[in-house]
Parts: structure tokens; sequence; C-alpha cells
């Protein structure tokens, strides 16, 4: 029997993806709060970390929203996960991921990106 399994995971996968959760794309808003915390942190580097979360942390459950945690939790969040569930991950892909949520934690929306960037005039363009 021909198997087509693959293609099926996949299309569940993309059905699946786009939940009912916004997950708000990184900005210069975002970089400039995680490089605080994080110096050096770049804009390809949040792309990728939400690229990630939606590639890996889709696998067994639903993508959840960033809010869920405050984000000075969300590494916390990860690693109670990982000590009660059978749940193996890169440390990388962990470290990448906490960041991003955390950027996302802080600013979720459009809204919280505007009012970040009134408060951080230097970051608008000139
Ligand atoms: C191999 C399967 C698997 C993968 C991959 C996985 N998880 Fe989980 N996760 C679980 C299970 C099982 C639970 C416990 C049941 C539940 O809450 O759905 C859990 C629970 C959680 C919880 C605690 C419950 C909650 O909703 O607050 C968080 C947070 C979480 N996962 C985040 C992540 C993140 C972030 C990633 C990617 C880095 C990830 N998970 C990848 C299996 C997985």
């Amino acid at each position: 029997m021909r198997r087509s399994l693959p293609p099926l995971i996949l299309l569940l996968a993309l059905l699946a993806l786009p939940g009912c959760v916004a997950l708000i794309e990184p900005s210069a808003a975002h970089v400039h709060w995680t490089d605080h915390r994080r110096p050096g942190t770049t804009q390809a580097e949040l792309d990728e970390a939400r690229t990630l979360y939606l590639a890996v942390c889709t696998e067994c459950h639903r993508v959840r929203s960033p809010l869920r945690y405050e984000p000075g939790e969300w590494t916390w969040a990860i690693n109670r996960m990982l000590a009660g569930e059978d749940v193996r991950i890169e440390p990388a892909v962990i470290d990448a991921v906490a960041l991003y949520l955390s950027a996302a934690s802080a600013l979720p929306d459009a809204k919280a990106v505007e009012a970040y960037l009134e408060t951080h005039p230097e970051l608008a363009a000139p």
C-alpha cells in the first residue's frame, strides 16, 4: 500500500497552525526590547525564533499565545514542561523560542508596539 501519511500530516499542520492565536511578527521595537535583556539580538534571530516556535512547538499541542505567560516567565514555563513531560528539544531552540515569546508577550500587538515606539522616539525612522 502506498503511504501518504507525510502529506496528510503536513496538511493537518497547515490547518492547525493559524489556530486562533495571532503571533506578532518581530519588529524594531521587539529587537530593541530584547536587546536590553540580551545585547546583540538581531531582527533575523527573532524572525527565526518565531518560525521555530511555529515549527517545533506545535508538534504536540496547539500554539500557545505569548500572553499566556509574563515575559519573565516563559523560560520557567518551558522548563517546567521539559521537567514534567517526555519532551526533548535542543537547548538552543528553547533559548531562541523563549526569547521570542518573552518579547511577544511584552509587545503582543500593534497597539503595544506603537506605545513602545512613543516612549522610544530614537527608534523612529529619521
Ligand atoms: C514532544 C511533544 C511536545 C513538544 C515538541 C512541545 N511540547 Fe509543550 N507540552 C507537551 C505536553 C505533553 C504538555 C502537557 C500537556 C499540555 O499542557 O498540553 C506540554 C505543556 C506545555 C506548556 C505548559 C502548559 C501551558 O499551556 O502553559 C507550555 C508552556 C509548553 N508546553 C510550551 C511549549 C513550547 C514553547 C514548545 C517549543 C519549544 C513546546 N511546548 C513543545 C508536549 C510538547
